[in-house]
């Protein structure tokens, strides 16, 4: 099966990664995921506002999922909508059971996102720059958090849709994993498969999803190693 932009079905399109882009956030991060263009930023950890929120046993994360207008063809209305608000609710599932709360009892740590150029895949690309920029913040973490979709188009099962794939694509798969244990963190999917070819995306995802680790890995090594 031929694909659009020539790429193999297992095949990602190009990812580029850089930590530490913003000054004055405690951690930052940027993914360039094919044509999504987005940041990650943290603050905290810090007081827990409002504080009502506050556990005792363990620090709360948030997250914040944002696209700018122009960051699609259709200019978008800003603000939040139903959309950015379920990304930012599953976006803070995926990376929760990575990060060592308990270290900060009575604090929050603030995850924020920020698509500045979205063509299908952005909240995968923005898991991936959040667990970055939680590294960059030096908050503990179990394992990264790694994330890729999988899905189906042209009667094919393939790895990482574009957006024309997911347009008048036949499923979306996005996933996120702890990928030393492999533990799944995100796991949605729209669309219809087989079971069969449910099975064969989901490895298609996981793999993706090793890739991305190994490229996660390479972003911190070149800001942190040696
Ligand atoms: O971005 P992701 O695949 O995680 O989420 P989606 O809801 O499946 O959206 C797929 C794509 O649709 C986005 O990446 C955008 O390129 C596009 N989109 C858009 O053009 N206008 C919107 N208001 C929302 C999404």
């Amino acid at each position: 099966m031929k694909r659009g932009d020539g790429r193999k079905k297992d095949e990602l399109r190009n990812v580029r990664m850089e930590v530490g882009v913003l000054k004055r956030a405690d951690g930052s991060a940027y993914v360039e995921w094919g044509n999504n263009k987005v940041f990650a930023s943290v603050y905290g950890p810090r007081e827990v506002i409002p504080r009502f929120l506050a556990r005792n046993d363990r620090a709360i994360l948030r997250c914040k999922y944002n696209m700018t207008p122009f960051s699609v063809e259709d200019r978008k209305r800003p603000g939040p909508d139903r959309r950015s608000v379920e990304i930012g609710k599953v976006t803070a599932g995926a990376l929760e059971p990575a990060v060592i709360l308990e270290t900060y009892p009575n604090s929050m740590i603030n995850v924020n996102i920020e698509v500045m150029q979205a063509d299908a895949g952005t909240r995968c690309a923005g898991i991936t720059a959040a667990t970055l920029a939680l590294v960059d913040a030096g908050i503990p973490m179990r394992d990264l958090v790694s994330a890729c979709a999988a899905g189906k188009a042209n009667d094919g099962i393939i790895l990482d849709l574009s957006k024309e794939e997911d347009n008048k694509g036949q499923a979306d798969i996005p996933m996120a994993i702890m990928p030393r244990s492999e533990e799944v963190t995100l796991l949605q999917m729209d669309g219809i498969l087989t079971e069969d070819e449910l099975e064969e995306a989901l490895k298609l995802a996981v793999g993706g999803c090793k890739s991305i680790y190994e490229l996660q890995k390479n972003a911190l090594m070149a800001k942190y190693g040696e």
